[in-house]
C-alpha cells in the first residue's frame, strides 16, 4: 500500500519512508564488483550478485518495483548520491564505517570481510611490506584504500583508481604488480586465473545497505526484510549460491 507524499513528488513505503520515486525501490550500486554486482543483460533488472539478489527480496517484500543504477563508489559513500535523491538505498558491499556514518544512515551488517593482497601467479610479492617500492592498485574512497595508506610501506606507490574494472585491468597490463580490496572480489579474479591472493587482513569489515542520512523509516523497513530473510533461510539460501565452499 502506498501513499502520494507531499514534496518533491516522491512516495513512501507504508510504513512512511520516503522514496525517491513512486512504488519502486531504487538502489545505486558500483558495478562491476564479482560476485556481490555485476551487468546481466538476460536479468529482469539487468543486474545480479549476491547484493542484487538481497536488494531484490527487500523490494518483493516491501511490495516496490526494483530499479537498480550504475553508480560511481566513491559518490556513494560520500553521502553524495544518497542525500542528492539519486537513489533511495546504496548496495554496494559497503563496508559500515564511523565516518560514513557521519553522512549516510546504514541498515544492520548482512556481509562479514576482509581485506586482501592480490598479485600476478609468479611474483616475489609475498606481504604488504614486499610493496616497498612497487605499485599497489586501490579503488578510490574504499576501505582497501584507507588500509593500504595505513600499511603499505612509505615507498609504496599507491595508484587509485574509479572502479574495480579498472583495478583488473591495470594489472592484467601490468601497470601496477598487486592489487590491495576487499577478500572476496580479489578471490573472484584469483578464480578467474592468473593471481594468487598471498595475504589476508582482518579488517573485521560489515557491510551494510546505506540510505540518506534520516530516512529513520527506510532503515526499519528494510531491517524487517533482512530479519525475515534470515528467520525464513531465505538468507542461507542466497549466501551459499554465492559463497558455498
Ligand atoms: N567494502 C569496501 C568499502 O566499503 C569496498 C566496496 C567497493 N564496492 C564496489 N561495489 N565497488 O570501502
Amino acid at each position: 500500500a502506498l501513499t502520494a507524499c507531499g514534496g518533491g513528488g516522491g512516495s513512501t513505503t507504508s510504513s512512511g519512508a520516503k522514496l525517491v520515486n513512486s512504488g519502486t525501490l531504487t538502489v545505486c550500486s558500483d558495478v562491476p564488483y564479482p560476485p556481490f554486482e555485476d551487468f546481466d543483460k538476460s536479468a529482469p533488472t539487468g543486474f545480479k550478485g549476491f547484493d542484487v539478489d538481497i536488494v531484490s527480496q527487500i523490494a518483493k517484500g516491501l511490495n516496490l518495483k526494483l530499479t537498480i543504477k550504475d553508480s560511481s563508489f566513491d559518490a556513494l559513500q560520500s553521502g553524495l548520491a544518497l542525500n542528492s535523491g539519486q537513489c533511495d538505498l546504496a548496495a554496494s558491499a559497503m563496508t559500515i564505517t564511523a565516518d560514513r556514518k557521519k553522512n549516510l544512515d546504514f541498515s544492520d551488517g548482512y556481509y562479514n570481510s576482509k581485506q586482501s593482497l592480490l598479485v600476478p601467479d609468479g611474483s616475489s610479492i609475498k606481504t604488504i611490506d614486499d610493496l616497498s617500492g612497487k605499485k599497489v592498485g586501490v579503488q578510490q574512497g574504499t576501505t582497501g584504500k584507507t588500509y593500504t595508506e595505513d600499511n603499505a610501506p612509505s615507498d609504496a606507490q599507491i595508484v587509485t583508481f574509479p572502479s574495480d574494472a579498472e583495478m583488473y585491468q591495470a594489472i592484467k597490463a601490468g601497470q601496477v604488480d598487486a592489487l590491495l580490496q576487499d577478500l572476496p572480489v580479489n578471490l573472484n579474479h584469483q578464480q578467474a586465473g592468473g593471481y594468487q591472493i598471498v595475504q589476508t587482513y582482518d579488517t573485521n569489515e560489515q557491510y551494510g545497505l546505506a540510505m540518506k542520512k534520516g530516512n529513520t523509516h527506510l532503515v526499519d523497513d528494510v531491517d524487517k526484510q533482512l530479519q525475515k530473510m534470515h528467520d525464513d533461510g531465505t538468507y542461507d539460501t542466497l549466501y551459499n549460491k554465492y559463497f558455498s565452499t
